[in-house]
Parts: C-alpha cells; sequence; structure tokens
C-alpha cells in the first residue's frame, strides 16, 4: 500500500491505494487562501501540517494501514515558506499566484544568468523574487531564515523532520540549474543566499526521509519512507503517464496548464514557456501556465451569483463565439506575457448580454489563452497531438469542445477513477520504496475523446485572432 499527499491550492487530498492503483482511501481537507493586498495570495503552513495529520488519521482510521511500505508528496509549486531555527515558518507563504514580487523579478529576469542557468523567466510567482521581496520588506524575517522551502517540502519536514526537496518542484524556485539538476551557487549569490538556506536535492522517485517515529505512532501509521515526490504538475503527469517526450495534458484547476513531456531539456525562455525537470530522472518537462483558468469562471459565479455548475449547465451545442470576449487576466498572466500587471477585460457587450452569453465568452477566452500556450510551445519545436484533459473545469464537456476546437486537437477524458496529482504522488512514493521505475505510471483508461469540430475551427481561430488583437490594444491599459 501506498499514500499520496496532494497539497493544493484550495484542499490536501490524501490517497491511500494498493499496488494495482486501486483507491483504498481517500480524505480532503479544505485550505484558506488570504489575499492582504491586491495581489498578494497568501496561506499559514501551519494549516497544511495540521491537514495532512488529519488526513493521515482518516486514512489509517478507514483501513487497515499496516501493510503502507511508502508515502510521496505534491504541492503547489514556487510557495516561499521561510524556516527559522527552530524549523518553524517565520510567516505566511508567499503562494505560486502572488505577484507581489514583479519588481524583484523584473530585476533578476534582467541579469542573464538567470534565464541562462535556469532555462526559465523569472516570473513574480516564482521562489526567488518572493524571497527578495522579504529580504527588502521583512529585513528582520529574512535575518532569520534558516532555510527557503517549497510548500510540500515544508509538509516533509513535518512529516519526517529532513530539508529536502524534488527536482521538478526546485526548477521552479529560478535557483536550479535546470539542466544539471543542482542548486546554482552563482544565483543563489545573487540572492544574498548560499546553498545552506536550500533543502537537499532528490529525485522525485528517490527516498527523502523516513516518517518521525511520534508522528507516525500519533496518526496510526506504520514508519515507512517517504518519496521525493513532485511539483503538483510533474505529478499529475507521473499520475496520468505524461513521461515519454510527446505525451501532454491540459489542466483546467483554479490555474490552467499545458504539459508536454520531454525526453531532453528543451529550454526557451524567450516564449515564456516552462522548462522543469520531471520526476524521474534523466527526463524534464514544458508548460505553458495561465494564471486563472477555473478561477476566472469562479470569478464570474461569484459576480452572477451563480454556482459555476449551473453557468455551466445548458450551454447547450457548441456554437461559434459570440460578440462578448474575455480576457481572463484577472490576477496578471505567465504564458505567454509573464505580465503581472496586466488584468482582466469584458468587451463587446451589449443589451442581449445574459449571465449565459458571459459565462460563454469566460469559457472561450480560457480556451484562446490555451492557444496562446499551444503557440509557444510550438515556437520551441513542441507540437501537441492530443492531451489528457484533466482538473475541475473538465466535467463541462461544453468547455471541452470549446478547447478542442480551439486548439485543433483532441482531448482524452479519462475514465472515473483516480489519476492525478495525488496518484502521482503516491506512485512516487511506490518508487521510492520499491525501487520500480517510471513504467509503473501509465496512463488512465479514456472514457472518450473530444474531437475538434471541423465546422467551426475558422471561427474559433478568428475569435482567437481577435483575442489577440484586444490584447495588442488594452496591454496597457
Ligand atoms: C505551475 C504553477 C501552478 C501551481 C499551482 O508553474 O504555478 O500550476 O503549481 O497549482
Amino acid at each position: 500500500m501506498f499514500i499520496g499527499l496532494d497539497l493544493g491550492t484550495s484542499s490536501l487530498k490524501a490517497i491511500l491505494i494498493d499496488a494495482s492503483d486501486r483507491v483504498l482511501a481517500e480524505h480532503s481537507v479544505a485550505l484558506t487562501v488570504e489575499r492582504p493586498q491586491d495581489g498578494w495570495s497568501e496561506q499559514s503552513p501551519e494549516s497544511w501540517c495540521d491537514a495532512a495529520r488529519e488526513a493521515l488519521r482518516a486514512l489509517a482510521g478507514k483501513r487497515d494501514c499496516s501493510g503502507l511500505q511508502g508515502i510521496g508528496l505534491a504541492g503547489h509549486m514556487h510557495g516561499a515558506t521561510l524556516v527559522g531555527a527552530d524549523d518553524r515558518a517565520l510567516r505566511p507563504c508567499l503562494l505560486w499566484n502572488d505577484t507581489r514580487a514583479h519588481a524583484e523579478a523584473a530585476e533578476m529576469d534582467a541579469a542573464p544568468a538567470f534565464r541562462r542557468i535556469t532555462g526559465n523567466i523569472v516570473f513574480p510567482g516564482f521562489t526567488a523574487p518572493k524571497a527578495e521581496w522579504v529580504r527588502r520588506n521583512e529585513a528582520e524575517v529574512f535575518e532569520r531564515t534558516k532555510k527557503i522551502l517549497l510548500p510540500k517540502d515544508y509538509l516533509r519536514l513535518y512529516l519526517t523532520g529532513e530539508h529536502a526537496s524534488d527536482m521538478s518542484d526546485a526548477a521552479g524556485t529560478s535557483w536550479l540549474d535546470t539542466g544539471a539538476r543542482d542548486w546554482s551557487e552563482e544565483l543563489l549569490a545573487a540572492c544574498h543566499l548560499t546553498r545552506d538556506h536550500m533543502p537537499r536535492l532528490v529525485e522525485g522517485s528517490g527516498a527523502s526521509g523516513t516518517m518521525r517515529a511520534g508522528l507516525a505512532a500519533e496518526v496510526g501509521l506504520p514508519q515507512v519512507p517517504v518519496a521525493g515526490g513532485a511539483g503538483d504538475n510533474a505529478a499529475a503527469a507521473i499520475g496520468t503517464g505524461c513521461v515519454k517526450d510527446g505525451a501532454a495534458f491540459l489542466s483546467l484547476g483554479t490555474s490552467g496548464v499545458l504539459f508536454a513531456a520531454n525526453a531532453g531539456y528543451r529550454p526557451d525562455p524567450d516564449t515564456a514557456v516552462h522548462a522543469f525537470c520531471h520526476a524521474v530522472p534523466d527526463t524534464w518537462h514544458q508548460m505553458g501556465v495561465i494564471l486563472a483558468a477555473t478561477d476566472a469562471l469562479n470569478w464570474l459565479s461569484r459576480l452572477t451569483g451563480q454556482s459555476a455548475s449551473a453557468l455551466t449547465a445548458d450551454l447547450g451545442p457548441l456554437a461559434a463565439p459570440g460578440k462578448p470576449l474575455f480576457l481572463p487576466y484577472l490576477g496578471g498572466e505567465r504564458t505567454p506575457h509573464n505580465d503581472a500587471a496586466i488584468r482582466g477585460q469584458f468587451l463587446g457587450l451589449d443589451h442581449a448580454t445574459d449571465a449565459q452569453a458571459a459565462t460563454r465568452a469566460v469559457l472561450e477566452g480560457v480556451a484562446y489563452a490555451f492557444a496562446d500556450s499551444r503557440d509557444a510551445l510550438a515556437a520551441t519545436g513542441t507540437t501537441i497531438s492530443r492531451a489528457l484533459a484533466l482538473g475541475g473545469g473538465a466535467r463541462s464537456e461544453h468547455w471541452l469542445s470549446v478547447l478542442a476546437t480551439t486548439l485543433g486537437f483532441p482531448l482524452d477524458v479519462p475514465a472515473q477513477g483516480e489519476f492525478g496529482a495525488a496518484l502521482g504522488a503516491a506512485r512516487l512514493g511506490r518508487m521510492a520504496a520499491t525501487g520500480e521505475g517510471a513504467e509503473i505510471a501509465t496512463p488512465p483508461a479514456v472514457a472518450r475523446s473530444i474531437d475538434p469540430d471541423p465546422a467551426l475551427a475558422d471561427a474559433f481561430a478568428e475569435g482567437h485572432s481577435r483575442y489577440r488583437r484586444a490584447y495588442q490594444l488594452l496591454k496597457d491599459f
């Protein structure tokens, strides 16, 4: 038996699986995000530990876990968790969608070493600029900082007492030499840090430590190894078998991700495509990341007072895009614009624009943002011919049809079951415990495929070019 813990932005999910990937038990605990100022996004690291303890205890209560062999971790990436000498967080974690450090990010990005060594733009949401923001604005906290940990690695510290990270998550800090899979002392020095501030690096499928005896006894589990694990997207790729070159998924979660596995390291920072290590040795991946996917629909839901599922329930068959146009940049955008200051737009409204028309525009706007990521990936030489559709938004058949037609490739919907980051984490836990390799990361059964509608392809291509024109006109507004 293996446990996967997935620290998501809105909840921590724990699953217990057997060696056939069958889910034996699961438990989720809700988490909250604080937004104390525009562009800020924070979470309490202690809430992650409380949630993990509750979830592990719940699994042990649901099944006899005496056969447990390993645990794997996945988590939202890029968070800066500053830890003091007592191994406690010194302040709330600055999350992946916190853009307050845009000035620090722009400064770092202007120094050629960052793009050259990390293979990525220094985005404001990445860890290094946020740590630099703390140094400049909360000097006393920075002084007391002994380690800077990614969110799931703070959870690991709580579970095992070890300071460790894995390559896929470390690649999102702006401190990793992504090709060499090691911390860059040059980049750390540029941020007034040394290797001592960093956790030890392990591969996602390697062991990072063992569960603390006291905690194991408290939650009722055997003391087993904890794997390196992965950032949530690389973990989802392990859960969906996206490891071989060209395998891809599209995730419609809070953020939107177009993910492609690569056999080699394929950086191209000018496109704002992310090039990161994968969670298994000698593999890498690329992704286009849009900051608001289901978050855009949730915004419309708050505005209209109707739930996201009510808004998307009666949209009927796929039709050509309407007049209203939505740019989903509610909290800035990463791929392809790298712009923390840009904000969303609703255009082309008239007296007839009702909640349904606005919903269509939001779904289409997110699809156009994905089309921008498809084009950015294509500019690096990565062409996607089909992708698995994941995340809460993939429950909307209408949205998937809009996406497939806009993107011009089929989307495969996995059959019911577990296939996300929690499964990937559990599989990495298994690899660390048994020594098995990436061959156990098999793809899920596909329930159905959503094909592009050729009759509407031109209409959606025209919608995408209207969206691009609107971006050009409004980017400085
Ligand atoms: C990836 C990214 C998000 C977060 C939150 O670069 O920022 O996908 O990991 O899920």
